[in-house]
């Protein structure tokens, strides 16, 4: 057993005291560096990080707009959908959009009758896509906007009124 030695780089108490001190003080500044990284971290956008981007992201995939009543409620009118959703085309006669008011362009349209205008708006029809390309219309919003773009140029078509609460409910 003699031949045994206790190996230890600690020979003096100088050593011993600073092994000591740098036990305490290097995992300390470990750690705040560490703590320092988290914080700091930059995001990637921090427009992202805004309360209304993260509510945009989390909200579910289905959404109930109070403001804008196109699933039943109290729909827009003919004139607010037109301007909302149909006047794209048909305010300047674009891929040869019958013109807003044009009675030539719609005479022979408006004598297909209501019913056959309103089964082309929600259909689509050549350059027209259906629903004039705003699928969040509701049947009574597009027939609406129908009535309204046919009595711009003359017709009398009546806009639908609002479907019964039953139907609404329905949807
Ligand atoms: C992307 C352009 C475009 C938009 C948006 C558009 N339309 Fe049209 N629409 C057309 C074109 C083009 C025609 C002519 C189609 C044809 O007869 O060849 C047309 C024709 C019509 C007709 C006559 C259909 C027929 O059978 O003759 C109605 C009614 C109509 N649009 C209603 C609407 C309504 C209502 C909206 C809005 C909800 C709308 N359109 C939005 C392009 C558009």
């Amino acid at each position: 057993m003699s031949e045994h030695v206790e190996e230890s780089f600690i020979k003096t108490p100088k050593q011993l005291a600073i092994v000591v001190v740098l036990s305490f003080v290097v995992p300390i500044v470990l750690i705040v560096l560490m703590v320092k990284l988290v914080i700091d971290r930059p995001t990637a956008d921090p427009v992202a990080m805004t309360a209304e981007a993260v509510a945009a992201r989390l909200q579910p995939v289905g959404k109930v707009e109070l403001g804008a009543p196109s699933a039943g409620g109290a729909a827009r009118s003919g004139e607010e959908v037109t301007k909302a959703a149909c006047l794209a085309c048909h305010g300047t006669g674009a891929a040869g959009a019958p013109k807003l008011g044009d009675k030539a362009a719609w005479a022979p349209r408006i004598a297909m009758g209501f019913q056959k205008l309103v089964a082309s708006a929600a259909k689509g029809k050549n350059a027209m896509p259906a629903k004039g390309g705003d699928a969040s219309l509701s049947d009574i919003e597009l027939a609406r906007a129908v009535a309204y773009l046919g009595n711009q140029a003359g017709a009398s078509f009546k806009e639908p009124a609002a479907p019964a609460a039953k139907a609404a409910a329905a949807k």
